[in-house]
């Protein structure tokens, strides 16, 4: 298959994650009091408790504190891993949700062949995770989450509209860089990586501080289509 992720690998690049984490363990529980209201994670979450099969292996992907997406996961009977980048995040998630199985690592670790082997996975949530990646990297993620599903399985996926990449903003009394695209490139990048769109919705959110800017949140549900690496 061909795709834009096959025109840069990991080996092309060279990772810069710094801050992004620190961000995160500085803002601990103010992450989510500034997000008090997650209706889109919750609605994704539910979509794939009713389409998976009891006991499913899912990742929750920039899992944050745990909350609302690995715990309702867990609660539906599913074997929940957690992966963050940030040490404060993934020990929130530890205390918010102890069925889960957590790591603190980096997306990246994941990709084919990476340090970390976590093995394959029924569906996959990443949740405003994937944006805090340089543009170049969305794509290489994109397979990565591929090669983490069985053939068939279900991915759902939340980005801000933005036409941005690795743009620094100011974000709850810290600094971030994040990347976007707007709704047309998102889905040509998406299904690009070899992944089924089988459903999309949008919210309009503005956050319950003024430290961080309204936005709009796509939702997309996906299906991993075969290909050559499964
Ligand atoms: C905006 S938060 C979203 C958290 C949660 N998914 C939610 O929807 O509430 C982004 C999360 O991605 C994590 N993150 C950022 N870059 C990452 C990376 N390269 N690998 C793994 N996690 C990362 C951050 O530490 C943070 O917890």
């Amino acid at each position: 298959m061909s795709s834009s992720a096959d025109k840069v690998d990991y080996d092309d690049m060279r990772l810069d994650r710094t801050g992004q984490a620190e961000a995160f363990d500085a803002l601990g529980e103010r992450y989510d009091e500034a997000f008090p209201h997650k209706e889109g994670q919750v609605a994704s979450a539910e979509w794939l408790g009713a389409s998976l099969a009891a006991g499913s292996r899912v990742l929750d992907l920039g899992c944050g504190t745990g909350t609302p997406t690995a715990r309702q996961l867990a609660e539906a009977g599913f074997e929940v891993v957690g992966v963050d980048l940030s040490d404060g995040m993934v020990s929130l998630a530890r205390q918010q949700v102890p069925a889960g199985e957590f790591h603190r690592a980096d997306i990246a670790d994941l990709r084919p062949g990476g340090p970390l082997d976590l093995g394959r996975f029924d569906a996959v949530a990443a949740f405003f995770s994937l944006l805090m990646l340089p543009r170049a990297e969305i794509p290489l993620a994109l397979r990565t989450v591929h090669h983490l599903l069985v053939p068939g399985g279900l991915f759902a996926l939340s980005m801000v509209e933005a036409d941005v990449d690795d743009f620094s903003i100011p974000f709850i009394g810290e600094n971030i860089r994040v990347s976007g695209y707007l709704r047309d490139e998102l889905r040509d990048v998406v299904e690009g990586a070899g992944f089924e769109i089988t459903d999309e919705s949008s919210y309009t959110y503005a956050p319950a501080t003024a430290d961080v800017q309204p936005e709009v949140q796509i939702f997309l549900r996906c299906r991993r289509r075969p290909a050559d690496d499964s």
